[in-house]
């Protein structure tokens, strides 16, 4: 049979982070993604005693999950095992043990069902992830925020990305959970931090701008970090003291990725045709901060580009994107064998990441 006869259904199965999740996928007449059914479990509970995302734990808790969240997403698509025509699952970037646990599973699914199996970069379900919800043309600029990336991307089209900035240490995502932690505000920190820099004043402590008055778009938050935990010793460590550095490290970090968002919009368009319209997406995790969103708003309509930010439920880790991911290599009949290795490194651009490493060329090759 053809293989774009009928509407395949793909199965999406995500497990490189702190999020177990699978999502069945199909697409309508038009060709559009059409989601069945995406379930994510959590594992908040897990790590919050730690103050951030503990690999160890994150693959056990995967391994306990994840048969059950993937029945449970097959059983709320209204399918059944044997309607599904493809296994997607994220093959890497991510926590080694993570992504080995959720890589596993797809393979053991694959060879019972007798489906293929498709490798997944999870940065192409990102990449791809606006499109879930809305139509999105090609070429785009994104910017991709969360606990475990910061990554602006020229979206050209499927499998055309082009890393255009990258962090160089952490990730912004990061950088919020370790200001909660030192100030014991909770985990994830991000939201707690955005809460008490409400009543906080951002321009209360000084704090650097990493890379500022570049024309680079790459990121650091590694010294924005230490800053934070030094202004924290050094203050009184009243409720007031602590309002105002969240407002003052939530600024800081509006600034970075505003700036530095501000010269990727440049090389984007340096590259990209006259005519075509200059679309801005933020996804991750971080997109869901207002002041963030505010700060890109106004960067956008001053460059004159277009914001769109996914809703929460794809912009943060969902198998979902993944299955997407899966869906357009199932077009193109590009499958994995049984025996494709997870990946703990597998940078989306890699001539880039190869010729430019932003975080380290280890012996397991460029990081981003
Ligand atoms: O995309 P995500 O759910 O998972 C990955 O890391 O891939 O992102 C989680 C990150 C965490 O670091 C969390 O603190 C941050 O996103 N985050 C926020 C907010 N909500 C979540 N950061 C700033 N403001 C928020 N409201
Ligand atoms: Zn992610």
């Amino acid at each position: 049979m053809n293989m774009q006869d009928k509407a395949p259904i793909i199965l999406g199965i995500e497990s490189s982070c702190d999020e177990t999740a699978a999502a069945m996928l199909t697409r309508g007449p038009d060709g559009e993604p059409v989601v069945l059914s995406s379930i994510i479990a959590s594992q908040d509970e897990e790590h919050r005693p730690f103050g951030g995302v503990v690999p160890e734990i994150a693959a056990r808790a995967h391994v306990k999950k994840i048969d059950h969240v993937i029945d449970q997403a097959i059983r709320a698509s209204g399918k059944s095992y044997g309607d599904i025509d493809a296994v997607a699952a994220t093959s890497g970037p991510g926590l080694i043990g993570g992504v080995i646990s959720g890589l596993l599973s797809a393979k053991g699914l694959s060879m019972s069902l007798g489906k293929p199996l498709i490798a997944v970069n999870h940065l192409e379900g990102h990449a791809l992830s606006p499109r879930l919800a809305a139509p999105c043309a090609f070429p785009y600029l994104l910017l991709l925020v969360s606990g475990g990336h910061t990554q602006l991307l020229a979206v050209r089209g499927l499998g055309q990305y082009e890393r255009l900035g990258s962090t160089v240490d952490d990730a912004a995502g990061e950088a919020f959970d370790k200001t909660a932690k030192v100030m014991a505000l909770g985990f994830p920190g991000g939201p707690a931090v955005e809460r008490l820099a409400v009543k906080g004043d951002p321009k209360a402590v000084k704090l650097p701008r990493p890379f500022a008055k570049t024309d680079h778009a790459n990121f650091s938050f590694a010294g924005l970090k230490t800053a934070v935990a030094r202004a924290f010793d050094a203050s009184d460590k009243s409720d007031k003291a602590k309002a105002d550095i969240a407002a003052s490290f939530q600024m800081a970090v509006c600034d970075v990725l505003a700036d530095r968002t501000a010269n990727a919009m440049k090389l984007f368009t340096a590259n990209t045709d006259g005519n075509s319209p200059h679309r801005f997406v933020v996804a991750g995790g971080v997109a869901a901060n207002k002041a963030i969103r505010k700060s890109l708003e106004t960067l956008c309509a001053k460059n004159g580009f277009t914001l769109t930010a996914p809703p929460m439920k794809f912009c943060t880790d969902n198998a979902a994107m993944i299955a997407l991911a899966g869906l357009e290599h199932y077009i193109r009949g590009s499958f994995a064998e049984l025996d494709v290795a997870a990946r703990p490194r597998w940078p989306l651009d890699s001539a880039a990441a190869a010729a430019n490493p932003a975080s380290g060329f280890g012996k397991r090759g460029p990081k981003s």
